[in-house]
């Protein structure tokens, strides 16, 4: 049999948009307080994309940093795989549309619907590829403007969510280290509590639904809350446990940054300290497939990384999907 290749993280970049809207400014929208919102979610801000634009232009400027850090061009990319639950469009899939933008002229293209799993679900097809050798280097993308499918009166998912874009570009290793093992899981029996229930092909958007305003997010926060925990618990300790680490073996934890309660639950299940967590969710709220990523690039060029260093990357969202990787650098 042929032996696996490995894969490693070569290059990573993030991008937000400069507009913020502040808690402070949410009040003034909804019955909301800056207070409960800290409280309940650990979110002061978050990054909000100007009209017109896409999340293909935000991958683009998060790509672009990546590759530069990986130190190829454009036309070496062969495969492109974005998460986004907030395409530019419904057709074709935004990672054509960034492949364009790129000038990446040799790359197969591909969107991942995978919510806020999306950039994991991303990692592990890319290194399953990597492995199998019949791809070398594979782009990375988790991006949203989710504030183009928020429903702004309702307080209750208005507050949490925000726009943003990362990128990895992930390729082969000749050594023992990288990419160390991935798992993915869902449930989709649970897929009524956070989706959007009309505009999709089952019931399209018309002007007689219009003003039910279901075209936009619907969560059942509460319960989202209690499988997010209990899914990304298991998914780490799966993940830590076959790749054959222990725990106290993992020096950064990156959770998917849905609600820092959610973060501070789950690093207590796995009894890992709150200062081997990377956490920016007061910064950008929740990104969806754009929060891994963007952590996960921020936690680099802090320095947060070290060579040799053992990183989990985890996530829950919508579907639900769930999934984890580890990394050793
Ligand atoms: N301001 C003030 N009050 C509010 C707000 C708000 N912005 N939002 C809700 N409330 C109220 C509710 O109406 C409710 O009032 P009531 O008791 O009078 O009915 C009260 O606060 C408590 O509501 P809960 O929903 O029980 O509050 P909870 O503590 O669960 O926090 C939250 C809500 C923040 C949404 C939390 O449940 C959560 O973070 N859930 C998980 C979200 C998540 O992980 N999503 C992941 C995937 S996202 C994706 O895939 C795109």
């Amino acid at each position: 049999m042929r032996k696996r290749i490995n894969s490693m993280i070569a290059g990573t970049g993030s991008f937000a948009p400069s507009r913020i809207l502040t808690n402070y400014e949410l009040e003034k929208m909804v019955e909301t307080s800056d207070e409960w919102i800290i409280t309940r979610t650990g979110i002061k801000e978050r990054r909000i994309s100007e009209d017109g634009t896409g999340p293909s232009d935000l991958a683009l400027e998060a790509s672009k940093i990546a590759l530069k850090e990986a130190g190829l061009k454009p036309e070496e990319i062969d495969l492109i795989l974005l998460g986004t639950v907030t395409p530019d469009y419904l057709l074709p899939s935004t990672a054509c549309i960034l492949q364009d933008k790129l000038g990446a002229k040799n790359a197969a293209v591909l969107d991942i619907v995978a919510a806020c799993s999306g950039f994991i679900y991303g990692l592990s097809i890319a290194s399953a590829f990597i492995a199998i050798g019949q791809y070398r280097n594979v782009l990375v993308v988790g991006v949203e403007t989710l504030s183009k499918i928020l429903n702004w009166e309702d307080r209750n998912t208005c507050v949490l969510f925000g726009d943003g874009a990362g990128a990895a570009l992930v390729t082969p290793t000749a050594e023992e280290k990288g990419i160390l093992g991935t798992f993915l899981s869902g449930d989709g029996s649970l897929a009524n509590l956070l989706h959007i229930p009309i505009g999709g092909a089952r019931t399209p958007l018309t002007k007689d639904n219009y003003d039910l305003k279901k075209h936009y997010i619907c969560m059942q926060g509460n319960e989202v809350f209690k499988s997010a925990v209990r899914a990304m618990d298991a998914a780490a300790k799966r993940i830590i446990a076959e790749v054959g680490l222990t725990p106290d073996e993992i020096d950064l934890l990156i959770p998917h940054q849905a609600n820092i309660r959610i973060i501070e639950a789950l690093a207590k299940r796995l009894k890992v300290s709150m200062d081997k967590v990377y956490v920016n969710i007061d910064r950008y709220g929740n990104t969806s497939a754009a929060s891994v990523p963007i952590a996960l690039d921020e936690a680099r060029k802090k320095g947060a990384i070290k060579e040799g260093s053992n990183t989990v990357l985890v996530a829950f969202g919508a579907g639900f999907t769930w999934g984890s990787a580890v990394i050793r650098w």
